[in-house]
């Protein structure tokens, strides 16, 4: 078998058979295929597609490419959720003590920051002391013992996705749905649990721009998963907008623990609410009304804000600023950047405030680069909010004010006022499950 003739193939629009996707990507590990030639079928795939039984295929070969974690140790269904990126998208903080707080094990892996996204595990290590890196053994004893625990993903996991991922990033082959589908489902089925539940963003924020590609792209996730006798469902959320109002590291922390004790903002909670009751349905606890029910009462009776306390703790994590989030990182310079004109907020572009954050230091722009714990924004006005010349749209937060000006500038860029109110986006436009898609 040829390298090239499996580039061919799939540029003249031919389907690859199982032993061709695996000679690419067994042979793309080992270092046998070389990136020039991988990059030529990225971009033939990224063009002419696969199909539904090649995306499988292709899933399935990513997952076993590394360490496939059997979690038969715990006792009891595993529940997972995997988000396709947002802008102050801290879901996961609130869901995973929420779903255990439920009875429901999380044996969780988290990725970090990409892009103007963030992601979990930079933000759970702003909480200092915090370990996200534990033994298999370290793993499996704090799930048992308190239901939960959330790392950083293993080298060792989907290996090909790790070495793939990266070179998609470099020849503008990320935004492909087969791909994408791929790169999350081989992770996760890896990873292990039972039960998985997607959030698929959408929106300028997002990698779905709209509705159908969003759809496309669950309805795959959602049919590899069970085809590999998981439960799966995804929901489709809006990233229109950022979720609630803060954006970085110890920001975000701090508004996950509000929203853990009743305070949080509504949209947030809200999503959050939804996307645990639909974990908590693909784990076999009942109906979605029953399990919005049980999710509302962890919430409410404060059992999912002590799962939440319970698990940094144990990952060492000092509990003094879970309970007092006032005691996280703080940033010594603060500036506010206020409305120049009269309006509503017609358009707030997302990647741009994730970008601006980045800029600010709550990301990274290279892989390298150390995070800023302490840096961010807090939003005050979104869209479709009325300003007035001279109020607060957010405030900035960092170390070093040179670095305010550079981000201002990507803010104001995505920032449009307009006399009209826009129409505001759903929280949740659909979810899709092994029976079909329902819109909201
Ligand atoms: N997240 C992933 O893990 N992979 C993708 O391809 C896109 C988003």
């Amino acid at each position: 078998m040829r390298m090239y003739d499996i580039i061919a193939k799939k540029r003249d629009g031919g389907v690859l058979d199982r032993a061709e996707i695996a000679f690419a990507v067994n042979g793309y590990v080992s270092g046998d295929v070389p990136d020039y030639q991988m990059s030529a079928l990225l971009m033939a795939i990224y063009l002419r597609g696969m199909t539904d039984e090649e995306t499988a295929v292709l899933t399935e070969v990513m997952a076993r490419s590394g360490d496939m974690v059997d979690l038969s140790a715990i006792a009891g269904v595993k529940a997972d959720k995997h988000s396709t990126g947002g802008v102050g998208d801290k879901t996961t903080l609130v869901i995973a003590p929420i779903v255990a707080a439920c009875s429901v094990k999380i044996a969780k892996m988290s990725g970090r920051g990409l892009g103007h996204t963030g992601g979990t595990i930079d933000k759970m290590e702003s909480v200092p002391g915090t370990r996200t890196s534990l033994t298999q053994e370290e793993f499996f004893r704090q799930v048992n013992d308190i239901g939960i625990a959330v790392i950083g993903q293993s080298g060792q996991i989907a290996v090909a996705d790790k070495k793939l991922y990266a070179l998609r990033d470099v020849t503008a082959t990320v935004g492909c749905i087969p791909l994408i589908a791929s790169s999350i489902m081989s992770k996760k089925l890896a990873a292990g649990s039972d039960a998985i539940l997607l959030d698929v963003t959408m929106g300028d924020g997002a990698f779905m721009k709209n509705l159908d590609d969003a759809i496309e792209l669950a309805r795959l996730m959602v049919s590899i998963g069970t085809a590999h006798g998981r439960k799966v469902a995804a929901l489709i959320t809006d990233m229109d907008k950022p979720l609630g109002h803060n954006i970085g590291n110890a920001l975000e922390v701090a508004e996950s623990i509000a929203v853990l004790k009743g305070r949080g903002p509504a949209d947030l909670t809200e999503v959050c609410l939804q996307l645990a009751s639909n974990m908590l349905v693909l784990a076999g606890r009942g109906d979605l009304t029953a399990c919005r029910a049980l999710a509302e009462r962890a919430l409410a009776d404060g059992t999912a804000f002590v799962k939440c306390r319970q698990m940094f703790a144990a990952q060492g994590g000092d509990a003094a600023c879970i309970d007092d989030p006032g005691k996280l990182a703080a940033a010594k310079y603060r500036y506010a950047l206020t409305a120049q004109g009269e309006g509503y907020i017609a358009k707030n572009d997302v990647e741009k405030i994730g970008n601006a954050s980045v800029l600010l230091g709550a990301g990274r722009i290279k892989k390298e680069d150390a995070i800023d714990f302490a840096a961010g924004i807090v939003m005050h006005k979104k869209l479709g909010d009325y300003v007035r010349p001279g109020d607060a749209i957010c405030t900035f937060y960092a170390d070093d004010p040179a670095l305010f000006p550079a981000a201002e500038e990507m803010y104001r860029g995505g920032l449009i006022l307009s006399d009209t109110k826009p129409a505001l986006p759903p929280l949740v436009y659909a979810r899709v499950t092994a029976d079909g898609v329902e819109r909201f």
